[in-house]
């Protein structure tokens, strides 16, 4: 048995990542230990909350008594550490706490990792580190660092902390970097449920800028696949690109949305952009198709389908959502 440590897996890529692994494989212990922030659910666990090899942790990646006591009752020799504050907009309108999650947090569990040896540890990271591409070529492991938002910031932040602990004291970490995912359980503050939870009440779409700005996007669990390949055979002290290589606009984005749920177009609405808005991001993932033998499998035209579908089809989960702190989150982000 491996005895993992998951943190962040309430939200929307770990609980995705926990649904896929403890269904298909049984030779994990997990801990998930998650804070349960606004974007942090129980709800997106329901069907493996009972398994035996699952335990949940309420609890916040900067506490090292918890982080101790964790790593040592349950025998922690691997960690995934997916926790994060994960919204460019929020780290715009306040960094702080940005900083607190991100780096502190990643800084704490790399220490508890490094006390108690454990034999791999998965940052898993974003694309966004790599800043803003212009109208051609991709992101590679070699690109240098560059982020511009204050939430991209404290991602590289954690990456070079990550990569200080290897080189320093040989812990084994390895990292992802992984373009726009999409698909169940996301958070409605992110494009592509926004538009859509938006489109059904036919409430206005808001388009930062003119709209053109280009993201790279990737099924959750493709990313998932990825993760679990990078977990187990990456090479210790590398970085993995990952991505699907579906270049899409914001724009094309949003009329396919609106297609698909038959409304109109009159509710786009061109607002205020973005400050800092990263123009285009594109992801190069030769590196892990190569060596790790990974490759998407979902293709964007039918997985968008199926991800409208699944918003559709699961509108208590997401009433829930937006009937309570996000209507204070929204006003502040679009209404004032
Ligand atoms: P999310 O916001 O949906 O979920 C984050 C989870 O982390 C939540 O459950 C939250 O409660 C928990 N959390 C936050 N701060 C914590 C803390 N201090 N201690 C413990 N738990 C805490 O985010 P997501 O979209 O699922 O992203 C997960 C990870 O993947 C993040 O590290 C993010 O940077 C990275 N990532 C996201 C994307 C994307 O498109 N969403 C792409 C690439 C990488
Ligand atoms: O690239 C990986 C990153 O992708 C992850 O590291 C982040 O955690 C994740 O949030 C995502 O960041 P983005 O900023 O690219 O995602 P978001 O869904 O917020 O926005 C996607 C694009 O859509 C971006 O160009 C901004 C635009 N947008 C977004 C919203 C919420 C709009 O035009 N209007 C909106 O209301």
């Amino acid at each position: 048995m491996k005895n993992i440590l998951v943190t962040g897996g309430a939200g929307f890529i770990g609980s995705n990542f926990l649904n896929y692994i403890l269904t298909k494989r049984d030779d994990v212990n997990i801990v998930n230990l998650d804070k349960l922030t606004y974007a942090g659910n129980l709800e997106n666990l329901s069907s493996i909350e009972k398994k035996k090899n699952y335990t949940f942790v309420k609890g916040d990646i900067t506490n090292r008594e918890l982080l101790d006591y964790i790593f040592t009752k349950y025998s922690i020799k691997h960690v995934i550490n997916f926790a994060a504050e994960s919204h460019v907009d929020r780290s715009i309108l306040g960094s702080e706490v940005f900083t607190v999650s991100n780096v502190l947090g990643t800084n704490v569990l790399l220490e508890a990792a490094k006390n108690h040896q454990v034999e791999r540890f998965v940052q898993i990271s974003t694309d966004e580190v790599y800043g803003s591409l212009g109208p051609t070529g991709l992101f590679t492991e070699n690109t240098p660092l560059s982020p511009n938002s204050p939430y991209s910031a404290s991602k590289t932040a954690a990456d070079m902390l990550a990569m200080a602990f290897n080189h320093t004291y040989g812990l084994p970490v390895v990292i992802t970097r992984c373009s726009n995912n999409y698909g169940p359980y996301q958070f409605p503050e992110k494009l592509i449920p926004l538009m859509i939870i938006n489109a059904m009440h036919d409430k206005k779409l808001p388009v930062y800028g003119d709209g053109l700005n280009v993201r790279d996007w990737i099924h959750v669990t493709d990313h998932n696949r990825a993760a679990e390949l990078v977990w187990e055979n990456g090479k210790v002290g590398e970085v993995y690109n990952i991505g699907a290589s579906q270049e899409m606009t914001n724009i094309e984005i949003i009329k396919l949305i609106i297609k698909a749920l038959g409304k109109t177009e009159a509710l786009i609405e061109y607002v205020k952009d973005r400050p800092g808005h990263d123009k285009r991001y594109a992801i190069d993932s030769t590196k892990i198709e190569r060596e790790l033998g990974w490759k998407p499998e979902h293709k964007f035209e039918e997985a968008i389908q199926s991800t409208i579908e699944w918003y559709l089809n699961n509108k208590p989960w997401w009433g829930r959502i937006i009937s309570g702190e996000y209507q204070d989150y929204y006003k502040k982000q679009y209404l004032s």
